[in-house]
C-alpha cells in the first residue's frame, strides 16, 4: 500500500507502537479496492486503518489494550474496522482476499504481557509457524497473505517456502538483522 497519509494514531503504554516493521509491512501489501482484508495482531491499528481506505477490514489482537486502542484509533480516523480479541485468527472466518501479520519475531519466551508483541518463542518462529498453519483456512483460493519475518526466523521461512508459493515483496535492514515481507499464495496443485 502507499505509505502513508499518516492516520492519527494514539499510543498506549501496553500496546506496540507503529515502528519500522509496521511501515515495512504496509509497503509490502497490495490491496485492491473492495477486497476483504484481515490483519492479525493489529496493535495500534495503523495497518488496518490504512487498509480501510481501500478494502473491507477485520483486525485481531490477543492484547485487550490493543483491541481497545485500535477501535479508538479507527473511530478517530473515521474508518470502519471490526476489531476482535482472539488468539491469531481463531475467532475469524474467511474468506479474505488479503491477510497480513507482523508477528512477534524475536527469540524469547512466549508471554502474555507487552513482550508478546516481539517475543516469538524459539528463534522467534513459533507464533509465525502457528499463523502459517491456520491462515489457509481464512484465505480465499486466489488470496494473498503477507507475513513479515526476520532473517533469523529460519524455521518459519523454510515452512513458508515449502508450503506456499512465496516471494519477498519488501525488505529492510534493521539494527543487526534483515526484515522481509513475504507474499504467500496457495500452491496450485492442478
Ligand atoms: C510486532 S507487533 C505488530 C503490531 C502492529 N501490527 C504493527 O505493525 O504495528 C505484534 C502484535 O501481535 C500481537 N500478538 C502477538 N501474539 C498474538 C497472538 N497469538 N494472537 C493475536 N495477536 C498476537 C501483539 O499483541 C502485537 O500487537
Amino acid at each position: 500500500m502507499d505509505v502513508p497519509v499518516p492516520a492519527r494514531i494514539a499510543s498506549h503504554p501496553d500496546v506496540y507502537p507503529p515502528s519500522e516493521d509496521t511501515y515495512l509491512l504496509l509497503r509490502g501489501i497490495t490491496l485492491r479496492p473492495g477486497e476483504r482484508f484481515l490483519e492479525v495482531g493489529t496493535g495500534s491499528g495503523l495497518v488496518a486503518i490504512e487498509a480501510a481506505r481501500i478494502g473491507r477490514v477485520v483486525a485481531t489482537d490477543a492484547n485487550p489494550a490493543a483491541v481497545r486502542l485500535a477501535r479508538r484509533n479507527a473511530a478517530e480516523n473515521g474508518r470502519r474496522i471490526e476489531v476482535v480479541r482472539c488468539d491469531l485468527m481463531s475467532a475469524v472466518r474467511g474468506p479474505f482476499e488479503v491477510v497480513a501479520f507482523d508477528p512477534p519475531y524475536l527469540e524469547g519466551p512466549l508471554a502474555d504481557t507487552l513482550e508478546a508483541a516481539w517475543q516469538g518463542g524459539r528463534e522467534g518462529s513459533d507464533v509465525a509457524l502457528r499463523f502459517l498453519e491456520d491462515f489457509p483456512r481464512v484465505l480465499g483460493p486466489s488470496g494473498r497473505a503477507y507475513l513479515l519475518l526476520s532473517a533469523g526466523n529460519r524455521v518459519a521461512r523454510s515452512t513458508a517456502n515449502r508450503c506456499f508459493r512465496a516471494r519477498i515483496v519488501a525488505s529492510a535492514p534493521l539494527f543487526f538483522e534483515r526484515l522481509d515481507v513475504l507474499e504467500l499464495t496457495h500452491i496450485d496443485l492442478r
